[in-house]
């Protein structure tokens, strides 16, 4: 139990690692919450740092719900599906309300991404796609992420993933567009921030 309970923990305390604002902080001096959308996300690490910056912020977000699962795989064996589960959603909790920034982190969409690569790679793979294409041709990142997250329990189950894994990418899909509240408005609204220019829009 205790062993559960510190990985978990550990899962949690990955997650919570703001690299957005870190980075940001590191490359252009600035704090990311006060540009573009507000978010600590790569999308607003790219609106703030360009393409390079912005990759780099994702390959570290989802790196940590990579390692989160990773971690938990050692301890416990690939078979221990519960315990895999929940320490990756213990990572996409700590990006989404990390106890370094006061329980206000992102949306979750690049942690999840990490967290799905090893536990459900197929159906990532396809939310990968249709993120790329409605991003392409919408430019609207978060209509992409939601879309995206949305199909992730679909595919699982179109996949056969056991009944487990097709409740991490419920679960996932409900964090990803409670997370997105905000974008969800501004979509309605006709004034979500089009990806690579109007960077003023409020959080
Ligand atoms: O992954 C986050 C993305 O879907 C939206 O980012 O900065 O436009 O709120 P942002």
């Amino acid at each position: 139990m205790v062993s559960y309970i510190f990985v978990i923990l550990i899962s949690y305390l990955l997650g919570s690692i703001p690299f957005g604002l870190i980075i940001t902080r590191l490359v252009k001096g600035v704090d990311i919450r006060e540009y573009g959308s507000g978010n600590i996300g790569a999308t607003n690490a790219y609106r703030v740092m360009g393409f390079g910056m912005g990759i780099m912020v994702a390959l570290c977000d989802i790196g940590k719900g990579y390692i989160s699962v990773f971690i938990a795989q050692q301890v416990f064996g690939s078979q221990a599906a519960l315990i895999l589960i929940l320490a990756g959603l213990a990572a996409i909790a700590g990006h989404n309300w990390p106890i370094f920034l006061k329980f206000d982190g992102g949306r979750g969409v690049a942690t999840s991404v990490g967290v799905l690569i090893s536990l459900l790679p197929k159906a990532v793979l396809i939310a990968f796609f249709a993120w790329l294409v409605i991003v392409l041709t919408t430019r609207y990142v978060s209509l992409g992420s939601i879309i995206g997250a949305v199909l992730i329990p679909i595919s699982a189950l179109i996949f056969n993933s056991p009944a487990t894994y097709v409740g991490l990418g419920l679960a996932i899909a409900i964090f990803v567009v409670y997370r997105h509240r905000p974008n969800i408005q501004r979509l309605l609204a006709g004034e979500e921030n089009k990806i690579g220019w109007n960077m003023d829009v409020e959080k």
